[in-house]
């Protein structure tokens, strides 16, 4: 099975919704660790849970961006993880960090990129009253919030709605896109093909959902 670090920064719900699949012994991936860089996240506690090995790196710790990332290479390279899995993960990486573990690691986003990159993606969804909301797993490349699309779900805005009400209605595709965008990856059916990710086998029609 493809050896997974997951980095987290928060409540990890996300992070809960991949431990459930590879808690499956038939998913393809197995996480070999959760990195947090927020002391005492919850994210943690759901790792610790699950038997997973936990590390913190707080990056205030560092004296600055590249010295938090060596620490986190280092980390990573010692669990032997081969993918890296941001969930929740609330620092922006260098481009540095993003070459070295190109097309190695993945993201998911609150909106379905490219529309509302960056943070508040709810309450912008509103503001510009789109009638479709989501959210996406990407391979993460140096621009924020951007990169090769694996798997996107879309949901409904609806009468009435408001950033909370939006927010849980994605955050549950959240939690079904996540382990299936891991799936394809692991499974070596979700392949860079420049900008583009390209989908092969009988899961092609999955990686879109609504
Ligand atoms: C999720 O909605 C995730 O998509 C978002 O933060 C939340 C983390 O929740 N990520 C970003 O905004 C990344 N820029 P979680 O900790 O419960 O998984």
């Amino acid at each position: 099975r493809l050896k997974v670090g997951v980095l987290v920064s928060g409540r990890g719900s996300n992070l809960q919704a991949l431990l459930d699949a590879c808690g499956d012994a038939s998913h393809p991936a197995e996480i070999v660790m959760v990195l947090s860089n927020v002391p005492g996240a919850y994210a943690l506690e759901r790792a610790a849970k699950a038997g997973v090995a936990t590390v913190t790196l707080d990056h205030k710790q560092y004296d600055g961006r590249e010295a938090f990332e060596a620490a986190l290479n280092e980390a990573l390279d010692a669990a032997g993880v081969e993918l890296v899995c941001l969930a929740g993960f609330m620092r922006l990486l260098t481009a540095g960090f993003v070459e070295r573990w190109r097309d190695r690691m993945i993201n998911i986003h609150p909106s379905l990129l490219p529309s509302f990159k960056g943070l508040h993606t709810h309450e912008r969804a509103l503001a510009a009253g789109v009638r479709f909301h989501g959210c996406t797993v990407h391979y993460v490349r140096a621009d924020m919030d951007a990169g090769p699309i694996i798997v996107q779900a879309a949901v409904p805005v609806l009468p009435g709605d408001d950033a909370d009400a939006l927010g849980a209605r994605v955050l549950e595709a959240e939690h079904r896109i996540y382990p299936l965008a891991l799936r394809l990856v692991a499974e070596g059916k979700a392949r860079v093909d420049g900008e583009r990710v390209v989908i092969a086998g009988a899961e092609a029609p999955d990686h879109a959902l609504v």
